[in-house]
């Protein structure tokens, strides 16, 4: 086959416009600074089925979706769909200059029973890796939205705080082997999400014992699941951490 200018452009335009959908309980794809893994973790304490879709990537910036249906199981997540930032992994707390992030969001259905948060979910350990392992100290989450009243781990420390130019109630409890604490948002869905991820490195390590000698061990964002039906859309998402 002879390529001409002409084709390959039209091979580059048909890549472009092309969409991937992931199914099945574990399956990731990379895509460009990411990789897009459809998490089917809590599958088993409920029924139902989930799918994501990716729709393109560049740069630092991805588009994808999720939609599923879950019922129940109703205090129990059943997965987390998410996007990890591959170039943040293994990066000292201390290096980091700035951590910009937007996430641009929407429900493009809803169920009226819908329990789900869109979370970023950040680990930090004392290895550079092993997300979610027993070298793993804290893990951080930011809710951008909760429905249905969903609520994170533990119980209530500080309320009405302001960090990153929004304002939380932050939850913190022992889980597995690590602290999860979550920030949640008391401005209900934030759909055009826009901060600096080390302002919450920065709080936690001035208020909640966070040690910056430590290291991200990923950085994800994605959607927690309870029960009912949905369809979250994004139609763009950006990370960078910069040291
Ligand atoms: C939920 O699923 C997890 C992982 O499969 C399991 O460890 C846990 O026992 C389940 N919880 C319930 C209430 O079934
Ligand atoms: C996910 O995709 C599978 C295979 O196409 C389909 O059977 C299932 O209904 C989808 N689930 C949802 C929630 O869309
Ligand atoms: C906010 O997010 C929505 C949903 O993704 C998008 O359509 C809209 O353009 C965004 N608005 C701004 C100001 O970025
Ligand atoms: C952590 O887990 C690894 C792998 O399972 C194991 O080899 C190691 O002994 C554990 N370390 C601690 C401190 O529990």
């Amino acid at each position: 086959m002879k390529l001409t200018l002409l084709s390959i452009f039209a091979i580059l335009a048909r890549c472009a416009a092309a969409s991937q959908t992931l199914t099945g309980q574990w399956t990731c794809v990379d895509s460009g600074a990411y990789e897009l893994c459809q998490n089917l973790w809590g599958e088993d304490n409920g029924t139902g089925s989930q799918n994501a879709t990716l729709y393109s990537a560049s740069g630092d910036s991805i588009s994808w979706s999720t939609t599923y249906t879950w019922s129940g199981g109703q205090y129990d997540v059943k997965s987390y769909s998410s996007v990890n930032q591959l170039s943040a992994n293994g990066m000292l707390l201390s290096d980091i200059t700035s951590a910009p992030t937007s996430w641009d969001w929407e429900y493009q259905e809803i169920s009226s029973d819908l329990v789900a948060d869109v979370s970023y979910d950040i680990w930090v350990g004392t290895t550079p890796d092993d997300p979610g392992s027993n070298t793993t100290t804290f893990e951080i989450m930011i809710w951008v939205s909760t429905e249905g009243g969903a609520g994170p781990l533990g119980s209530q420390v500080a309320s009405d705080i302001s960090v990153g130019g929004y304002t939380w109630n932050l939850y913190e409890g022992p889980n597995t082997y690590w602290e999860t604490i979550s920030f949640v948002t008391t401005e209900g869905n934030l759909n055009n999400f826009s901060s600096d991820l080390k302002d919450f490195f920065d709080y936690l390590v001035a208020n909640y014992g966070l040690s910056s000698e430590q290291y991200l061990q990923a950085v994800e964002s994605g959607t927690e699941p309870f029960t009912g039906s949905a369809t979250l859309y994004t139609s763009n998402f950006h990370v960078v951490v910069n040291i």
